[in-house]
């Protein structure tokens, strides 16, 4: 079967504009392959990581080339981020999320659309989302939709599936769907439904979790004067990587009321984007999904900081 060609990845041209030089590149989130076509089209060496065997397939087969090594498995991992270590990178890009191929796939479980499995493992290993939905207490699921969806209404969603899941469990997108219109009313409509799935597939792939604990890894790993580029979508992801990027770019991170500095007292880099960059109106007309992304883009110091 022929793979379809490749459309031109999100915010492309704005990342190439920050970092586009580099020629170490560790594509945290492979995908479709298409952000790293761009760096290999550009002569680069691209170490790629997906948890998605079938996206590691599509991209090996799609890029066809010697300067990829492309590996299953989750760069928030030790083993992976081993591996980021030992490549010595100039550039690490998260693209982070599901792509659009997995949101189609209906074998996945990510959508909303009626009748599809509630899996949403990126890893098809794991627990799926049905299992944390009918056996997850009230506190859990409602920390899930207030912590990943923002939902003023999370106590009253999390106590419907509960009371549900007694007498049904839950097993596909309809399940859900029923129980978000019944506790968020009949006005509730495919924005609150998207909203409440993209927690859970947050929650199912401890994606905010992982990524707090990989940034300091990642940072670590870049060679002076490289660069760490992360795409978020949900509005929890980019506020972890803009406190991180945040804290890393300052002179003093000693508590406000310390009399003389003892931290590090510089730092580790600076900030590229001052404000993260965001989708141009032509390119959500022309790729809707791309609507929430948010880039920013933090450059390591080129003088290490003394012991
Ligand atoms: C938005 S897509 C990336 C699209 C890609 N940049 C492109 O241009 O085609 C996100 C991808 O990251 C993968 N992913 C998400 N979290 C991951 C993680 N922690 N480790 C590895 N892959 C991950 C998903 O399986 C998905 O394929």
């Amino acid at each position: 079967m022929t793979e379809p060609p490749y459309h031109l990845p999100v915010l492309a041209s704005e990342l190439l504009g920050l970092v586009g030089e580099r020629q170490r590149v560790v594509d945290g989130t492979l995908g479709d392959g298409g952000h790293a076509r761009l760096f290999l089209d550009r002569g680069a060496r691209v170490l790629g990581f997906d948890r998605d065997p079938e996206a590691i397939r599509r991209a090996v087969t799609r890029l066809a080339s010697d300067r990829l090594d492309a590996r299953q498995a989750s760069v928030y991992s030790p083993e992976s981020l081993l591996a980021v270590r030992a490549f010595r990178p100039d550039l690490i890009l998260l693209d982070l999320g599901v792509s659009s191929r997995q949101l189609d796939d209906e074998s996945l479980g990510f959508s909303f659309r009626p009748g599809v499995p509630l899996d949403m493992r990126m890893a098809r290993e794991g627990r799926p989302a049905a299992d944390l939905l009918n056996s997850a207490d009230a506190g859990k699921l409602t920390r899930i939709f207030r912590d990943f969806a923002d939902e003023r209404r999370a106590r009253r969603l999390a106590a419907e599936l509960v009371r549900r899941r007694a007498t049904a469990r839950f097993e596909t997108s309809d399940d859900l769907v029923r129980a978000i219109r019944a506790a968020l009313g009949p006005r509730s409509g495919p924005a609150d439904f998207a909203r409440i799935f993209q927690a859970v597939r947050i929650a199912v792939n401890d994606e905010l979790g992982g990524l707090a604990e990989a940034l300091p890894g990642f940072l670590e790993a870049l060679e002076p004067g490289g660069a760490l580029a992360v795409m978020s979508y949900h509005s929890g992801e980019d506020r972890l990587v803009k406190n991180a990027l945040r804290e890393w770019g300052a002179t003093c991170v000693c508590p406000p009321k310390t009399l003389r500095c003892a931290c590090r007292g510089r730092p580790l880099g600076r900030i590229l984007t001052k404000k993260p960059v965001g989708p141009t109106a032509d390119e959500i007309a022309a790729n809707p999904r791309a609507r929430s992304v948010r880039l920013r883009v933090f450059e390591k110091a080129r003088d290490e900081p003394q012991g």
